[in-house]
């Protein structure tokens, strides 16, 4: 497929340390950094009960080896606070692929980190919550505008002014925005905000209670490291543990990556669970139950008692719930071990977002129960009837000079209307020097250029 080895090999040459540099004055401070000023706070929801947490928060990181993230301090420090879980797994690679199953079931074959949409009669997370009435909200720290669909933006370099400006947002971290079934509804679509609409709505007291943060490609360490990373969970996160319009008894605050950094081996990632909704006799404790990004569904389905999506968010074996919440809900988990599933694999897998092994989108199956017990969405334009078992047998489109259909943005999506975003101009190779390279390829003709970047960092 692509020359990773050698990725692979220059990541290791060139994963320079970083000095962390603050975006702002602090997590709750607006910042020119963030691009769009905030035009005010989301509005204050009445409070959906839950049987485990009030309000779940995941915050994703990129890029990292389990044993590379659980060596180092600060995850260690926060690990002790809350509970390590030690057999969590990623689905696939690259990036692009497991942010998108962590709220929709599914990857549908996808292997790249292209710009795609997914069509609107698939559902999603939102479509769970909304029916519930939980609110929620996807924040970007560096998404220019309250719903900007581009590939990605570059903005000014705040690490390093002298540099060029940098790639500091991508879509491909921004999974909501992915699906046509979100995107397409304006009022969806203004809930992925920046890191200035996230200090307003923490100051105003109305922090959703679904919540994804991803922080920039500095911070999440796509381009930095994991000792970078560090540095910015002590500067945003651990004040923000002490403030109880983001941190109360009833907040559970996952910290994830989206993959591991090493292809070859399986592919688990640490993850931490931390808050005030941890029971105090479990923090500092290790869980060794198999869980995977599936298991961010299926959490919060069995909490609020959600329907499901009928895909991996009800596949028993990748789906287990947090244990604690499992036993607060009375769900039964699988007992598995992560060495005996492995979710390494890429491009290999059939779906309408594979051009080597194409089928179009099927519906979900309507059979299924999930953690949450309630009935599969079934959203607009699903033909229910178009399953698995009916679908016709995998195509090679690339054989036949055709692409996916999903390719490219969102008819009538604004994903052109900023010279800053159109094409992901700008450079991911950060000011100070840092630069970590991996197979998280966004097309070809970037990946020319990444490849010309790496080429005169060594020349
Ligand atoms: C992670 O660190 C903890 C605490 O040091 C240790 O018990 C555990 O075995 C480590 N896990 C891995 C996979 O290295
Ligand atoms: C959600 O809110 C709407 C509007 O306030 C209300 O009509 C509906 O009954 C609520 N649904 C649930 C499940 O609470
Ligand atoms: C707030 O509104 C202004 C004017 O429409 C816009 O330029 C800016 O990007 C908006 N901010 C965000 C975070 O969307
Ligand atoms: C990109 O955005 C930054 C900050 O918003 C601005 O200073 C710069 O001029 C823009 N560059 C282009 C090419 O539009
Ligand atoms: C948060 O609160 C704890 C105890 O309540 C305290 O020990 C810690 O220093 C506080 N941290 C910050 C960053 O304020
Ligand atoms: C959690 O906090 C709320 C609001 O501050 C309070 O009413 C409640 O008693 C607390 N619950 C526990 C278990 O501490
Ligand atoms: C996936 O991981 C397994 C176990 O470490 C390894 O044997 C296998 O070669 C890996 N597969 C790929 C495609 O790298
Ligand atoms: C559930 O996931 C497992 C592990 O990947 C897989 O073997 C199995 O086929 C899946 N089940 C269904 C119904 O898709
Ligand atoms: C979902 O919609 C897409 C686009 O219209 C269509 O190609 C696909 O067959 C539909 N799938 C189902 C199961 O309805
Ligand atoms: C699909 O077709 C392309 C172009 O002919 C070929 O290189 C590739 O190996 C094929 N892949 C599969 C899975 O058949
Ligand atoms: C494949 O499509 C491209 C662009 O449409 C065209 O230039 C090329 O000639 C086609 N190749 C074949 C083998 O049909
Ligand atoms: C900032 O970038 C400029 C231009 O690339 C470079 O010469 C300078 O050394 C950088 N400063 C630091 C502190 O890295």
């Amino acid at each position: 497929m692509y020359a990773l080895p050698d990725i692979l090999f220059l990541s290791a040459v060139l994963a320079v340390r970083a000095q962390f540099v603050p975006p702002s004055e602090g997590p709750l401070v607006a910042s020119t950094n963030y691009v769009g000023a905030s035009n005010g706070s989301l509005s204050k929801t009445q409070v959906v009960t839950g049987k485990a947490f009030n309000r779940f928060i995941t915050i994703w990181f990129e890029n990292t080896d389990l044993s590379t993230a659980n060596s180092t301090t600060t995850f260690d420090d926060l690990a002790n606070q809350g509970i390590r879980l030690d057999q969590y797994c990623s689905l696939t690679h690259p990036s692009q692929p497991n942010y998108v199953a962590s709220v929709g079931g599914d990857f549908f074959g996808m292997w790249d980190d292209s710009l795609c949409h997914i069509p609107p009669n698939i559902s999603t997370v939102v479509d769970l919550l909304e029916e519930k009435n939980i609110s929620w909200a996807s924040y970007q720290e560096n998404i220019p505008f309250d719903g900007y669909e581009g590939l990605s933006f570059s903005s000014k370099n705040y690490v390093n002014t002298s540099e060029p400006d940098f790639v500091f947002y991508v879509r491909r971290h921004n999974p909501t925005i992915i699906y046509d079934s979100v995107a397409s509804e304006p009022s969806r679509l203004s809930r992925h905000r920046n890191f200035n609409d996230f200090a307003a709505d923490v100051n105003a007291s109305a922090l959703p209670q679904w919540v994804i943060v991803t922080p920039n490609m500095l911070n999440d360490g796509r381009n930095t490291s994991i000792d970078y990373s560090a540095q910015w969970l002590e500067y945003w996160l651990v004040p923000l543990l002490n403030d109880t319009n983001f941190n109360d008894n009833s907040t559970l605050i996952v910290l994830t990556f989206d993959e591991n950094e090493s292809d070859n081996e399986n592919n688990c990632v640490l993850t931490l669970l931390l808050g005030g909704a941890v029971p105090q006799s479990l923090r500092g404790t290790t869980d060794l139950t198999y869980y995977t990004h599936y298991s961010l569904l299926s959490t919060i389905e069995a909490n609020w008692g959600l329907g499901s999506l009928g895909r991996g968010d009800t596949n028993k074996t990748l789906s287990n719930v947090f244990s604690f919440v499992a036993e607060a809900t009375g769900y039964t988990n699988v007992n598995v071990s992560s060495n005996d599933i492995l979710t390494n694999a890429t491009g290999t897998i059939p779906g309408p977002l594979n051009p080597v092994l194409y089928v179009p989108f099927t519906a979900p199956n309507t059979a299924a129960v999930g953690a949450g017990g309630g009935p599969v969405f079934i959203g607009p334009g699903m033909d229910t009837s178009f399953t698995v078992a009916v679908a016709p047998s995998p195509v090679n489109l690339t054989a036949q000079n055709k692409t996916v259909p999903w390719l490219g943005p969102r008819n009538g999506s604004n994903a052109v209307t900023n010279s800053n975003g159109t094409s992901g101009s700008g450079t991911e190779k950060s000011g100070n020097g840092a630069i970590k390279m991996r197979g998280d390829i966004v097309h070809a003709a970037a990946f020319g250029a990444i490849l010309s970047s790496v080429a005169a960092v060594l020349a």
